[in-house]
């Protein structure tokens, strides 16, 4: 059989297993899957009813479209400010921005260099792919230590499951390595308006925009997860190539949401400060709630994920499959991320205030079994 036909018979749905078992929990406490629950704008809702009465559900063209595009452009200008020819494609998601940027650039063999603790479908893409993802611990990272197949750095930040945001020397220290090594930077910057002090992520685009490609969606930082609207960033000589392998997976992302996108963003600003106070709420919340029950946990700069050691170090995947049977509670274990056999990450996106309370109820009297 051929490798790459063997790599997917290999794979399994390891994320949706766990989301399965406290799906079919009833009433269980769902911090298992990366999901925001936030009622949406009303604007949007609005200006969705006005777009169905004069969408004509053509094809889009390859890139997306223009109105759309434009206004992304205004949207994530201090990311795009140190491009020389700026470009974007619109994707279906972050996932499929993912998906068709790794197929641009790796060959079988090749290898993604990424951070110590890592989303996990970016180990199954590049597998997808007959290719490695190298989980390490990159703030230590020197060129002598690397395999000679890396052919992208990837930074995910705000991250997850981390939730860290990394300083600005950093991305410089990054920047000079991937130009010593001639790798293409992928920015995964799906979380880049969830951060929880008063400063915005910087970006890998800031310190070396000639290799670098920024991946957005709007599923986390604008709580759209279900319209399937992602894009990418980069120099246009880049962004051209992703979208030969983005056309031949998906012939264009959804028309309607497009259209319904390039009119919203402009008035989204109000939107997605409500909803980062309101993430910031929860995460307190949740934060105060584990550090009572016994928890080492320290608070994250950003995303929607608490990445919590787990009290007593017993084993990820069998602690998580037992708090969702004995008290009604998910989160992903935190194998699923990397070499993290005693730690879980909880998803405080889509927990209200009274579920954080009933969260806690649960989890005090929880014992292990
Ligand atoms: C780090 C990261 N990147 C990309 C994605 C993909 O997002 P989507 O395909 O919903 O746009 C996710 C979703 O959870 C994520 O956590």
């Amino acid at each position: 059989m051929p490798q790459a036909v063997e790599n997917i018979r290999a794979l399994n749905f390891d994320l949706r297993e766990i989301a399965e078992m406290a799906a079919a929990t009833p009433n269980c406490i769902r911090a298992d899957l990366g999901r925001i629950n936030y009622p949406v704008d009303h604007r949007f809702q609005q200006m969705m009813q006005r777009q169905i009465k004069r969408e004509t559900f053509d094809y889009a063209p390859t890139y997306g479209i223009p109105e759309l595009i434009e206004t992304l452009h205004a949207f994530d200008r201090p990311q795009l400010r140190r491009y020389h020819t700026p470009a974007t494609l619109i994707t279906s998601g972050g996932q499929a921005a993912l998906y068709a940027t790794f197929k641009t650039w790796l060959n079988p063999g090749d290898a993604i260099l990424t951070d110590v603790a890592a989303y996990p479908p970016y180990g199954r893409i590049a597998r997808l792919l007959d290719a490695t993802l190298e989980q390490r611990h990159l703030r230590k990272i020197q060129s002598s230590d690397l395999p000679p197949k890396i052919k992208i750095l990837l930074i995910n930040h705000p991250n997850n499951p981390t939730g860290q945001i990394y300083p600005p020397s950093t991305l410089q220290h990054w920047a000079t390595m991937a130009r010593q090594n001639d790798w293409l930077v992928v920015e995964d910057a799906v979380y880049d308006r969830m951060y929880y002090d008063d400063t915005p992520p910087e970006s890998m685009a800031s310190f070396c925009p000639e290799r670098t490609l920024i991946i957005q969606s709007a599923s986390k930082n604008l709580a759209l997860p279900g319209i399937r609207i992602g894009w990418i960033h980069g120099e246009e000589s880049h962004i051209r190539q992703v979208a030969k392998v983005h056309r031949n997976m998906n012939s264009c992302p959804n028309t309607f949401f497009q259209n319904t996108l390039a009119i919203y963003l402009p008035q989204a600003e109000e939107y997605i400060r409500t909803l980062r106070r309101e993430m910031k709420r929860r995460r307190d919340a949740l934060h105060d709630v584990l550090v009572r029950q016994g928890w080492p946990v320290t608070p994250p700069e950003g995303a929607i994920y608490l990445w919590a050691d787990i009290p007593g170090k017993v084993p990820s995947a069998s602690f998580v499959q037992s708090m969702i049977r004995e008290a009604g509670i998910s989160a992903m274990p935190g194998s699923l991320f990397g070499d993290f056999e005693h730690k879980v990450r909880f998803c405080f996106g889509a927990l209200t205030l009274k579920d954080i309370h009933l969260f806690e109820e649960r989890l005090k009297s929880f014992v292990y079994v």
